[in-house]
């Protein structure tokens, strides 16, 4: 089966204070590191860059500016991934998945599901809550066994991605507009260190990390 991956890293990076997909890591980019562990088992890579990008393309196949939105810019990268039956979504912005990683995901879609994500369960405890003029106070206890919390690389059925962007729709993932079709999505054990570079000082945690 082939597979392509699209590379999101159009994103401004408003949280982290810039485009920290382009910040170095281990003399490469954030986005680098991302295309290199994509490369692993995509026989095309796509990488969606914003407008104004002026860098080499980070070792991509195909380099395609983004939208607005992280929806609009997976939209833009599955448009050059036509030849795949397998599409693979990746942030850019979490330079440490692991090759094993993206190997099991892929997996789990050759195998039959129609998608397939890294889910972490949860140790902390899980509170709803709500907030008035004066307080934010928790309303109930959420039971945490059924819930997990999802990375990426998250693998598809190209044509079930394609129909589940097809009606423009927003989500901060793509399993959820799978979901909304009633797609079968399976999760694969995530990885504690594929953590997405999103507040100022997560960068530094990983360059104090990787030595490779
Ligand atoms: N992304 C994208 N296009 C967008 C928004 C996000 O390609 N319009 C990408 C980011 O570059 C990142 C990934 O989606 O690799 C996850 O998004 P996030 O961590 O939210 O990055 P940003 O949107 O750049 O950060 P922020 O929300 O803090 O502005
Ligand atoms: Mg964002």
């Amino acid at each position: 089966m082939s597979v392509a991956a699209v590379v999101v890293a159009a994103g401004q990076g408003e949280r982290f204070g810039g485009p920290k997909q382009f910040a170095l890591l281990n003399h490469d980019t954030v986005a680098a590191h991302s295309v290199h562990a994509a490369r692993s088992v995509a026989q095309r890579v796509v990488l969606v860059v914003p407008m104004n990008y002026d860098g080499n393309g980070e070792g991509a196949d195909v380099v395609v500016v983004g939208g607005t939105t992280r929806a609009q810019s997976v939209r833009a990268g599955l448009a050059h991934c036509e030849d795949a039956d397998v599409v693979v979504v990746h942030d850019a912005a979490r330079p440490m998945a692991s090759a094993t990683l993206f190997g099991a995901v892929v997996l789990a879609v050759t195998q039959g599901a129609d998608g397939a994500v890294p889910g972490l369960a949860i140790s902390d405890t899980v509170k709803r809550v709500a907030s008035d003029d004066d307080a934010t106070f928790i309303t109930e206890t959420v039971a945490r066994d059924q819930l997990v919390t999802v990375q990426t690389p998250q693998a598809f059925r190209r044509d079930i991605l394609e129909r589940a962007h097809a009606n423009a729709g927003d989500a901060t993932d793509d399993a959820a507009l799978v979901e909304a079709l009633g797609g079968r999505v399976v999760v694969v054990p995530g990885e504690r260190t594929n953590v997405k570079i999103t507040e100022p000082g997560d960068l530094a945690l990983l360059t104090s990390s990787v030595h490779s």
